[in-house]
This record gives structure tokens, C-alpha cells and sequence, in this order.
């Protein structure tokens, strides 16, 4: 075994061998060695309740017995043969995600990260159309590589470099800083009305494909209203837009009730891209979409650890245990819990801005009275609630919404003690309580 290293230690090391921009959540952060359910641990043994499940990824509990087992007894199987070779588990979870996705989707390509699902996605759409141009949302969040940080709408995520080309941007459906100052009783759904506008005048009026996420997560869980998918899907078919839903955070449940947070908005994609939730933290991407754009959009594909035994056994394994632990019926009831309570602290501190989100993706977004971003007061409330035993992440444009994404096996205790938690870093942080 090899030796653990102290905190100190470890941050020295890490600082000398990992390059600089790869930035940690904590100013001060603790040295994890181990995790079981919704716990992790530092070196020292200090418990920590994690809300933020890796970042959004560890849906069933850390080190879920059934799900570990399964991962262990096929890495001693078949660990690898690469999608040349013909092996049953990637297969097997194709035909899986055909069962629990909605409508006809049904044909899978299975990647490494979501990152690469998003890539895949947006390469078959341009295939199967004929078309090139891409629309993207402000303030989302698609990847690390070329094409998926230029469909990346917060500056943050996007390197200074010559980005794809052929992107363009709508309005996202921000409804606390609606981009056309309107609010939800009067807007008259600009902001989907905007998607015709961005293909009228800044593309050819013939796009591929539209991407976006039901629930912007890296965004700070910007919650669109229940008719604005509806209204965008309705303008993309006008023009013969393909449609992805990026359920890379939103997928497996997280939402609350269904499968997939598209749903939600009652709306059929054309492609879902999935990745972190589904395979609980071993690195899996995938896409799924029509047969008909599948045939439409063929060319030669591969992937060396795409779909490979060990991920591709972890995912079913996690989507059966999603479904034996009842996790998605969990996440509507402990989210709608966590969501109440949220609110309650509204009462209490006006600078919890706004309360969003739906199951276990949830957002707390911190303002002052005339709505200016609170972000230092975000990153040490996250700093503070991390000292207490309690990890929260952290997101948004302006780094100023606290991000709660548990695990789905969270319960209504766990969710007491992270608002306890909160409730005490907010009063050492932003200090005026109202009485
Ligand atoms: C919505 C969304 N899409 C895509 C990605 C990229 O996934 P990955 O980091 O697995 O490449 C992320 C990662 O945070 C995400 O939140």
C-alpha cells in the first residue's frame, strides 16, 4: 500500500506535478481517502456529508456495496477489449437505455466521459442533417475539449483560443436575471422565442442541431419554465433543428420521478448525452438517438475505452440499483424537502436570492438587495460548511449559487444537517439576518 500523505503533503505535491489550472473547490482542501455512502473522509478520519457527489457523479452512494461488487467481479473477468471486439456489457446497457429513455431512442454509442458523448452527439447530428451549424444556450456548460467548450456559455470554461466555428448562442431561460427583463407572469417565453431569432439572423437558417441542458448545471441549476422546452422544440422543427438534451448532470433520476429531466418539460429529444450519474464515478459517456438518425448519420466510429466491461457493467448495475432502491421516487421527495428548507432560510437571510431547481438538482443563487452576485461570500460559505462536515459545491456565471446534488440515497436527516450547516455559515458570512 502506499503511504498516505498529509494534507500539507499532498497539496505541496499536487501543486508540483498537476498544472495550475486544474483549481480545487476549497481554499483549504481536505486529503479524501475514502468514501461509503454519502460520507467521505479525510486522512485523519474527519466525516464529511457530501452534497455535491464528486461533482454531480455519485448517484447511488460511495462505494455502493452491489454496484462495487459488480465492478470488481469483471474487472477479474474481462476488463478490456475495445469496441472492435465483440463483448456483452456495452450491449447490454445500450439495450437498457433504450428501455428507460423516452420515445423511439434507442441506437447507443458509448464514450469515456461526457465531454466525448456531446462531441459524439453533435458530429452524428451534423452527419445525419447534412447541415453544420450549431446553437448552443448562455451560461451552459458542455466540455473540456474544442468543440464542447466553444458550445460553452460562461466565459470561465472557454480557453482563449480560436473556438470552433459555427456556434451560435440563444438566450438561456434565466428566470431570476431574465435576460429580457421581463418575469415569469409577463415574459411570453422571450427567451425560447429567442432560439428563432438567433436562427434568423445568425446562421444560414439551416442549423444541425440545438444543444441543451434541461437544468443548466455548471450554470448554477437555471430552471427554465415548464413551457419553454416545448416552445423551442416547436421553432427547431419549423426549421428542421435536431434537438440534444444534455443530461450529463440532469440523467439517472436526478431530477426526481423520471429517468431523464427532459421529461419534465414533456418534450421528445433527439439525442440524450449522459455521462457522470451513470456509472457512479467510473468514467463513462454516452448518446443515444432514433435508428433512423443513427442510419442517417453513419460513418466509421471507435472508441478504445468506450464501452468497456467494467464501466458498461458498473452502469447497469447502477441503474438497477437506482430502480431497486427506489432512488428516483427519493430524489422528488428529499429534493422537495431540501427545496422547502432552502426557502425557509430565504426567511431568515434575503440574500439567498433564489431557490431552483427540481429533485436533487438544486440551486441557491446569493445576492444582495439590488441582486449584485455574492461571490465571495458563496466560496467562503462552501469553505465554512466544509470545516463544519458538510461539502457543497459551487457554480454559476459569477460563482455566486451554492449547488446541492447529493446522492439520490440522501434522506430528510441528511438534508437537516446540511442546512444547519448552512444556516450557520450564512450567518458568519453575510451577517444581517432579518428578525
Ligand atoms: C452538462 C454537462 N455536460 C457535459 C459535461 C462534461 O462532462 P465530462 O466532464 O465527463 O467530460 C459536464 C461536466 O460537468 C456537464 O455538466
Amino acid at each position: 500500500m502506499t503511504a498516505v500523505l498529509s494534507r500539507e503533503e499532498l497539496k505541496k505535491k499536487r501543486e508540483q506535478y498537476i498544472v495550475p489550472g486544474v483549481k480545487q473547490l476549497f481554499s483549504d482542501p481536505p486529503n479524501l481517502v475514502k468514501g461509503k455512502g454519502v460520507y467521505l473522509y479525510d486522512e485523519k478520519g474527519k466525516e464529511y456529508l457530501d452534497m455535491f457527489a464528486g461533482i454531480v457523479t455519485v448517484s447511488v452512494g460511495h462505494c455502493h456495496p452491489k454496484v462495487t461488487a459488480r465492478t470488481i467481479e469483471q474487472l477479474q473477468t474481462l476488463q478490456h477489449t475495445s469496441t472492435v471486439f465483440m463483448t456483452q456489457p456495452m450491449v447490454d446497457l445500450a439495450e437498457k437505455l433504450a428501455q428507460i429513455t423516452p420515445g423511439d431512442l434507442s441506437k447507443t454509442f458509448v464514450t469515456n466521459s461526457g465531454t466525448e458523448a456531446n462531441e459524439a452527439a453533435i458530429r452524428m447530428a451534423r452527419l445525419a442533417s447534412g447541415r453544420n451549424e450549431v446553437i448552443a444556450l448562455r451560461h451552459s456548460y458542455h466540455g473540456e475539449s474544442h468543440l464542447a467548450s466553444s458550445i460553452t456559455g460562461n466565459h470561465t470554461w472557454r480557453p482563449d483560443i480560436m473556438p470552433a466555428a459555427g456556434i451560435h448562442f440563444a438566450a438561456n431561460a434565466y428566470c431570476y436575471r431574465c435576460p429580457f427583463k421581463k418575469t415569469p407572469d409577463n415574459c411570453n417565453l422571450e427567451c425560447a422565442k429567442d432560439v428563432e431569432r438567433v436562427i434568423q439572423t445568425q446562421t444560414s437558417g439551416r442549423p444541425a442541431v440545438m444543444i441543451a441542458e434541461p437544468i443548466q448545471g455548471v450554470g448554477g441549476a437555471i430552471t427554465p419554465p415548464d413551457a419553454y422546452f416545448g416552445e423551442v422544440k416547436k421553432i427547431l422543427e419549423q426549421y428542421g433543428v435536431l434537438f440534444i438534451a444534455d443530461e450529463v448532470q440532469t440523467g439517472v433520476g436526478r431530477t426526481g420521478n423520471h429517468w431523464f429531466g427532459i421529461t419534465n418539460w414533456g418534450v421528445q429529444p433527439d439525442f440524450i448525452t449522459m455521462a457522470k450519474g451513470l456509472a457512479n464515478g467510473l468514467p463513462i459517456g454516452a448518446f443515444i438517438t432514433t435508428p433512423e438518425i443513427a442510419n442517417h448519420g453513419q460513418k466509421q466510429q471507435i472508441n478504445t475505452f468506450g464501452g468497456n466491461p467494467v464501466s458498461s457493467t458498473t452502469a447497469l448495475a447502477v441503474l438497477e440499483t437506482i430502480e431497486e432502491e427506489k432512488l428516483m421516487n427519493n430524489a422528488k421527495v428529499v429534493g422537495e424537502y431540501l427545496m422547502e428548507g432552502l426557502r425557509d432560510l430565504q426567511k431568515t437571510f434575503p440574500q439567498v436570492a433564489d431557490v431552483r431547481g427540481k429533485g436533487l438538482m438544486v440551486g441557491a443563487e446569493l445576492a444582495d438587495e439590488h441582486k449584485n452576485p455574492l461571490t465571495k461570500e458563496a466560496a467562503r460559505i462552501v469553505d465554512l460548511a466544509k470545516d463544519d462536515g458538510v461539502i457543497l459545491g459551487k457554480g454559476g456565471l459569477y460563482g455566486n449559487t451554492i449547488r446541492v446534488k447529493p446522492p439520490l440515497t440522501i434522506t430528510k436527516e441528511n438534508v437537516d444537517t446540511m442546512l444547519k450547516s448552512l444556516r450557520k455559515a450564512l450567518e458568519a458570512t453575510v451577517k444581517v439576518p432579518v428578525s
